[in-house]
């Protein structure tokens, strides 16, 4: 038997005892069985819970990968006792089987329903934060979104990223380093951001110029790169979904502050990709993904206005983590 299959083989039996710890200890979950039910219905309710993870466990192959084990009976585990605190009437069920079902109708190659539904109940933020720590002094990593483009062409320090002219001036002017201070000459800077009315140019093709409002940059010798654009115009989340209907039967808005897009890379570091929010936007507290952290919010300062026109700067320090095994394993990344 090769590598993969030893470890396959102690899958079943491991992923079984890792998932009863998961369905015996609910309290991680914040769904703890009552432990002393005051009447016999919850108890019989946590009995019927618990046999129903024990019955799933049993049928575990022994073969079964490791993760897959893992993670199957976690989630089971996990669903049988949300069901048991919350006894869902059958009524109850079909209401949240017609969601997930919708959810699915609603995605397709132009939108992803499940992923907009992962952003708005924090799952995105919180695997973006697992997967990619950082440090305190390095500058916080959070999802890239929906519409970055890769293929945008390279453009000289100080030029235009708006192709349009439509908005109100905006100079940004930054330093890319690395962690302890150190400036990272020629470093790779992409930008991309949303117009002044809160819309891509991707989401509107017929508009806007192609590549409007992204760009390429090199940093200078001392990790220096400034470009001018317009001001960004938050913008909110696609609301006519499923996903968008129950947000709004919660409560819960699905608005993004203003924020410009930058990804940067520089030999020997982790690859940083990073938003940077308007902090006077309205909306800065109740980020729609959850992706405001401190170190992301910063002022977009008045300049003297030009011809009528109201003009702003935005200064920045972006700061990357040194890449070494020695950093990956203070992190935790594997
Ligand atoms: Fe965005």
């Amino acid at each position: 038997m090769h590598g993969q299959g030893e470890s396959q083989g102690q899958g079943g039996a491991e992923g079984r005892e890792r998932a009863r710890g998961h369905a015996n200890g609910r309290a991680d979950a914040g769904l703890e069985a009552p432990r002393h039910a005051e009447d016999a219905a919850d108890a019989a309710a946590a009995d019927a819970g618990a046999f129903a993870t024990e019955a799933f466990l049993a049928r575990l192959a022994p073969d079964t990968p490791l993760r897959l084990a893992e993670t199957a009976t976690a989630g089971v585990g996990m669903l049988h006792a949300l069901v048991t605190q919350l006894r869902p009437s059958s009524e109850e069920f079909r209401i949240a089987i017609d969601f997930l079902t919708e959810v699915g109708h609603y995605a397709d190659a132009r939108r992803q329903e499940w992923v907009l539904f992962a952003d708005v109940i924090g799952v995105s933020s919180l695997i973006e934060r697992l997967n990619h720590p950082r440090p305190d002094g390095a500058t916080p990593n959070t999802l890239a979104g929906p519409f970055y483009r890769p293929d945008v062409p390279e453009l000289p320090l100080g030029a235009s990223i708006s192709r349009d002219g439509r908005g109100e001036p905006l100079v940004v002017s930054g330093r890319v380093a690395s962690l302890g201070g150190a400036p990272l000459a020629g470093a790779r800077v992409e930008v991309w951001q949303a117009n002044a009315e809160g819309l891509y140019e991707n989401q509107e093709p017929d508009r806007q110029p192609e590549y409007n409002l992204r760009g390429r940059f090199v940093a200078d010798g001392e990790g220096r790169f400034h470009f001018a654009t317009v001001r960004p115009k938050g913008y909110s989340l696609p609301a006519d979904g499923p996903v968008g209907r129950l947000m709004a039967a919660l409560g819960i808005g699905l608005e993004r502050p203003a924020h410009i897009h930058f990804r940067v890379t520089s030999p020997g570091h982790e690859t940083l990709t990073t938003h940077i929010f308007d902090g006077s936007d309205p909306a800065i507290s109740r980020d729609a993904i959850f992706g405001v952290r401190e170190g992301l919010v910063a002022e977009f300062r008045p300049a003297a206005s030009e011809r009528g026109r109201r003009r702003y700067t935005l200064d920045l320090n972006l700061v990357l983590c040194p890449q070494s095994p020695q950093r990956m394993k203070e992190t935790g990344r594997r």
